[in-house]
This record gives C-alpha cells, sequence and structure tokens, in this order.
C-alpha cells in the first residue's frame, strides 16, 4: 500500500485545486422540508445545510479503513455552530476554506446516541450567513457500519477482496461525516483511491475500465439525498446491454448477469411512458458478491444488486422494476423522514407491478400483486398480535431505528392503497396525477402529510376521499376493508393442483409452463396446511425443491419445510449451505425465525454463530436481535 501513500500528499493537494475551482455549485434554498425536523439527524439545516460534498477516499484493505478528506459545502443563516452526523468516525482535523485560505477550526462531539451516532459540532471563527466550506480530515472505524470488507473467499471469484457500502437508511455517517438525513440534498464530486487491480464505482458517473494509477473520478450532479451515497471497489467487470444499460460484476458471472438483466432497456421505456422521462443518464447495475443484504438498492445511476436474482432465466427482474422506479418514487421525490417511507417504497411498489404489467402483461403482474396481498395480509396478522401502531402507514420511529419501518406494511399495504385510488378515479386520470406528483415534487422531498395534501388538491374529491378511507388508510391500524383483491388467472391452475396434492401427493397436473411466481404461490398454500413427514418427502423428491437453484422458492420451501419438522440429512446439508452462502435478509431472517420456532434454537445459533461474520452489518442487527 506504499505507493499509496506517497500519492496521497499530491493528491489531497491536486484536490483541492480541483475543489476550489467548482465551489459556486449551489442548489436552491427552497426546499420546505430541508426543515422538516427528521428524528433521525443531528442536522440543523435552518442554521447550516449542505449542498454539494466534495470526497476524496483511499481504500485500504489491509486495515479496512477509508481515509480521506471530506469538503462540504453549506449555505448558512446565522450559524455560529455546524451541526452534522457521524458514526465511529475517527476526525483528524477540521477547516474552513475562506477564499483560498484555508483555517483551522474548532469541533467537538455533542449529543451520542447507539442507534443514531455521534453529533458533530464545528464552530465557524464567525457566525456565518451564506456559503460555506469545510474541509473535513478523516478516517472511518474498521467496524463502519455501512461498510462490508469482504476477504477474497469471501467472493465469488475468491481472488481479491471487496467492499461495497449500504448507506440507507442511517449509515452514510458511518463513512461519511454529513447531514445524514432524506430531506436534505446535495450534488457530488469525489476521487477514489484504489488498489490499482480493482475498480472503483458509486452511486455517479462510472468508468468501465480499470485505471492505471487505482484512482477513479466520479460527479453526481443532480442533488440526492445522503442514504444514495454509495461506493464499490473490486475485482469488477463491465458488460453493455443497452444503449444507456449495463451490468457490472466480479468477471466469474459477468455473461449470466448479462444476460439475465437483458431487458433492462425495455423496462426503462416502459416507466418512461408512463411516468415521465428518467432523469439520471445512464442506469447501470453492479451485482455484488452474495452477502449484500438487500434483493436490491436504487443507488442513482447503479443500482446494487444481490446475486440471488440471477436465476437463469429472467424470473426475478420485477427486482430490477422496483429499483428502477425508485429512480422516480425514492431518488427524485424523497421521503423527507423516515416516518414517511411508504411514500418510497408504496409508491415504488405500484410502480413496479405497472413497469412489469407494460412489459411482461397483466397475467404476469396480477401474480405479482397477488404475492404481495399475501405478504400484507400475514404481516398485518402478525403485527397485530404484537405491534399494532407499526401496521401504519405513517409509522412514528422517533427513538427507533428507522430500519423497525422496513417492512411489508410500507410496501404492500402502500401499494394497496394506491391501488384503491387507482380503481376509484380511473387510471388514466391516476397515471397524470402521478406523472405531475413526480414534477412538482422533483428533486424534493415530500412529507405523508404533504402527499394527504396534495392528494386532496388535486385528485380527490371529499366523496372520493371518504369512499376511499385515505385517513384510515395512513394513519390507522390493520388493513381496511376496502383492500382490493386479485385473483389472477394464472393461480387458478395452482390452486386446484395443491387442493388436489394435499388429498394425494401423487396427483398429477401439468406444471412444464409454471414460473417462479406460480411455485410461490404453491408454497404459500402449501404452508398454511399440515403435512406429513411421508408426504413431505413425496414432495420433495418429486419437485425436487431441497435442490432447486432459484432463490426465492428454495428460501420459500426452506421456511415451510422446517416448519413443518421435515427431518432429513440433505435439507439440514441444504440450510447450513444456503445460510452460509446468501446474506440477503429478507432470506436469512424468516429461516432463522422458522428454526426457533420449530425447537431448533440450538442448530440455528450454531449456523449462525459460524456465519454471521460473513452477514452485513445490517443483517447481523437484525439476527443478533433474533438469536440473542
Ligand atoms: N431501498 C430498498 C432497500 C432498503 C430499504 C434498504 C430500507 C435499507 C433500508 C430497496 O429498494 C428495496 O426495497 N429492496 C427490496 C426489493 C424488493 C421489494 C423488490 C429488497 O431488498 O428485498
Ligand atoms: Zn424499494
Amino acid at each position: 500500500m506504499n505507493y499509496i501513500m506517497k500519492n496521497n500528499v499530491l493528491l489531497i493537494s491536486v484536490f483541492i485545486v480541483f475543489i476550489t475551482s467548482c465551489q459556486n455549485k449551489s442548489i436552491e434554498f427552497s426546499n420546505a422540508n430541508m426543515f422538516t425536523k427528521d428524528p433521525h439527524s443531528f442536522a440543523d439545516p435552518k442554521k447550516a445545510v449542505v449542498n454539494h460534498l466534495d470526497l476524496y477516499l483511499e481504500a485500504n484493505f489491509n486495515e479496512k479503513i477509508l481515509s480521506g478528506t471530506a469538503t462540504i459545502s453549506l449555505k448558512c443563516l446565522d450559524a455560529d455552530t455546524i451541526r452534522l452526523d457521524s458514526y465511529d468516525l475517527i476526525i483528524k482535523k477540521i477547516e474552513a476554506l475562506d477564499s483560498k485560505d484555508i483555517i483551522p477550526l474548532d469541533f467537538n462531539y455533542g449529543q451520542n446516541d447507539p442507534t443514531l451516532g455521534t453529533e458533530l459540532l464545528i464552530f465557524p471563527q464567525k457566525k456565518i450567513t451564506g456559503n460555506y466550506t469545510i474541509i473535513i480530515s478523516y478516517q472511518t472505524s474498521p467496524n463502519a457500519k455501512a461498510l462490508q470488507w469482504l476477504t477474497p473467499e469471501q467472493t465469488n471469484g475468491k481472488t481479491k477482496p471487496f467492499l461495497f457500502t449500504q448507506s440507507q437508511a442511517i449509515l452514510a455517517r458511518t463513512w461519511i461525516p454529513l447531514q445524514d438525513s432524506p430531506g436534505i440534498r446535495f450534488t457530488y464530486k469525489a476521487k477514489i483511491q484504489a488498489p490499482k487491480d480493482m475498480m472503483a464505482l458509486m452511486s455517479a458517473s462510472n468508468p468501465t475500465e480499470l485505471s492505471d494509477d487505482g484512482i477513479y473520478s466520479f460527479e453526481m450532479n443532480e442533488p440526492i439525498p445522503s442514504y444514495l451515497m454509495a461506493l464499490a471497489v473490486g475485482d469488477i467487470a463491465y458488460q453493455s446491454t443497452g444503449p444507456r444499460t449495463a451490468v457490472y460484476c466480479e468477471p466469474s458471472i459477468l455473461e449470466s448477469a448479462a444476460w439475465e438483466f437483458g431487458e433492462t432497456e425495455k423496462m426503462i421505456l416502459a416507466a418512461e411512458k408512463l411516468y415521465g422521462p428518467y432523469q439520471w443518464g445512464r442506469y447501470d447495475l453492479l451485482v455484488l458478491p452474495a452477502s449484500f443484504p438487500f434483493g436490491g438498492m436504487e443507488n442513482p445511476r447503479l443500482t446494487f444488486l444481490t446475486p440471488t436474482v440471477i436465476s437463469g432465466d429472467r424470473s426475478l427482474v420485477a427486482l430490477i422494476a422496483h429499483e428502477l422506479a425508485h429512480s422516480w418514487s425514492g431518488n427524485l421525490v424523497t421521503n423527507a423522514t423516515w416516518n414517511d417511507f411508504w411514500l418510497n417504497e408504496g409508491f415504488t411498489v405500484y410502480f413496479e407491478n405497472r413497469i412489469m404489467e407494460t412489459v411482461y402483461g397483466k397475467g404476469y403482474s396480477d401474480m405479482l400483486r397477488k404475492l404481495s396481498y399475501s405478504d400484507l395480509k400475514s404481516e398485518i396478522k402478525e403485527f397485530m398480535n404484537s405491534e399494532p401502531d407499526d401496521t401504519k402507514l405513517s409509522i412514528d420511529l422517533v427513538g427507533r431505528n428507522p430500519d423497525d419501518g422496513v417492512t411489508a406494511i410500507a410496501y404492500d399495504k402502500g401499494f394497496h392503497l394506491l391501488l384503491v385510488i387507482e380503481n376509484l378515479v380511473g387510471r388514466k386520470k391516476f397515471d397524470l396525477f402521478l406523472k405531475n406528483y413526480f414534477k412538482t415534487y422533483k428533486f424534493k422531498s415530500v412529507t405523508t402529510s404533504e402527499f394527504v395534501q396534495y392528494l386532496k388538491s388535486n385528485l380527490l374529491d371529499k366523496q372520493q376521499w371518504e369512499m376511499a378511507d385515505i385517513e384510515n388508510w395512513i394513519y390507522g391500524t390493520g388493513l381496511p376493508e376496502n383492500c382490493p383483491k386479485v385473483y389472477p388467472k394464472r393461480f387458478l391452475a395452482v390452486e386446484s393442483a395443491i387442493e388436489n396434492i394435499l388429498i394425494n401427493p401423487e396427483y398429477n397436473f401439468n406444471n412444464s409452463h409454471w414460473s417462479t411466481h406460480e411455485w410461490l404461490h404453491f408454497l404459500n398454500i402449501l404452508g398454511e396446511n399440515e403435512i406429513t413427514q411421508n408426504d413431505l418427502v413425496k414432495l420433495d423428491s418429486r419437485f425436487n425443491f431441497t435442490n432447486v437453484k432459484n432463490s426465492e422458492i428454495l428460501s420459500a420451501w426452506l421456511v415451510i419445510a422446517i416448519s413443518q419438522n421435515y427431518k432429513n440429512q440433505d435439507f439440514d446439508k441444504k440450510i447450513e449451505e444456503f445460510l452460509f452462502k446468501v446474506g440477503r435478509r429478507k432470506f436469512l431472517t424468516p429461516i432463522y425465525q422458522a428454526l426457533i420456532n420449530s425447537g431448533r434454537e440450538g442448530f440455528a445459533k450454531q449456523i449462525y454463530s459460524k456465519a454471521r461474520d460473513g452477514y452485513h452489518s445490517v443483517a447481523r442487527e437484525t439476527l443478533d436481535n433474533l438469536l440473542g
């Protein structure tokens, strides 16, 4: 790593010149929601608000740290203190950039909270009104929660290490000192020094090949909230898949990834036709190693993805439609606080469904809709027993981790509310309304109450308002009675098959044309019934569930079979293998939970104690709570 050290001094000075030359990038100070108090940030945007970031970071794989400078441009109003968010950052010094002079500043740590981190207080030389720029020299902790530093063994290629970030919801502050609030937007430029044989990518303009010196430059010229800051460094290759789409991933899976996601451009065209032009230039995909804790993350210009969506038959690409839809709902129009998370996810699931309908037909999107309804029903059932308030769309996460709001309520209840409105006013009107909503609030953030107001003023009259039961949907618990249901044609065959199977597991039916979604519906119904050991064995050997390659089908089967106390050596081996290989929290949690519920906590803990090291911090946190 010595060559990095030597270059460092030179690089930083070059970088400061580069920063001073782009000082005047400022955004309008007009977004009312910059001033909505965000309960998950220490920022005081009424006094000082970030509008541009220049980042210089060096990735040190030996020590698992990022170190460098964050140069932050702020707009201030009578500010004697600048408040930023940080979490386990080691701050070395903070300076102000006053014309060309660099002035050392005092700083201190304020409030401290295990979820929110540490308030970073910075004291300008005098009260500031107007533009102000500070340079923070810092490094991250080796345990920074957003970062996962993978060893070569934890990658697909097994030869080089890998680093990726996951900033949503409030983890950007664990690798960059900033105002980590979705109501605050800024543009950014970055320079990343990576080891020479690795590529660096960000949620910004990206390289397509290795650089000679390991230095990569990035620009994001559209203002984004901090949770969309993203970085990955690794043995990464590039393949174009269309005029504005490509996949990035480890070379060993490049070909299969490029095929799997070969229809992304079709989705972008469908999305644009629905709700207006794509605003971010390119839309590329980065397929990460299997420990990535989510299905996907909508980092602007570069969606981060789990490799578990590569099924070989394009059957899980709704996830691409989902992350793409966030380019409008989320990235363009952003939830003002994490209490408004449903505005991001509910709208996105609705939009995702519309994209899928356009590209793959209504027969297909209806299946997705029904699966969403099933998830919603079971989530509501569970929460109504334990935390009924968590079934509200407008959720109160004050004093809690915003991660607690990542449930099927935001996604599927949000989706179904939009279906209610669509059914009431008709598609034509609703589409126009949504298109205008995205246009009106583009590059801004929205609170739930603002959306409610907008809906009242621009779409629903009083009678429709009451009929849709909007208040109850948004501020009430449970599932309102007018929740629409769908009966997908393609599921009729599934339902008739399962009915017969439950009587006779050898019942013969034609499933040659079944997609993943038919199988998931099949398994959902199977899971609602009691099945004998004998029948489980028969079903498994007949449909080969334990050895199925499709990650969604496999994880659903594992949960069901565990819950039915399926005993079989191959099966146990498979559970272990899957939990070791995959770090996607949506799969891990129900499997571990099923093991606990069926009296196999010992087995679960034994696997977890060995697999935990390989999971990202957000998965660990959930599972630590589950497994003690
Ligand atoms: N933005 C989310 C992932 C997320 C949410 C990360 C909250 C951290 C906090 C992403 O768009 C998402 O919803 N992913 C889903 C995809 C699915 C619903 C298609 C996932 O990862 O399962
Ligand atoms: Zn999402």
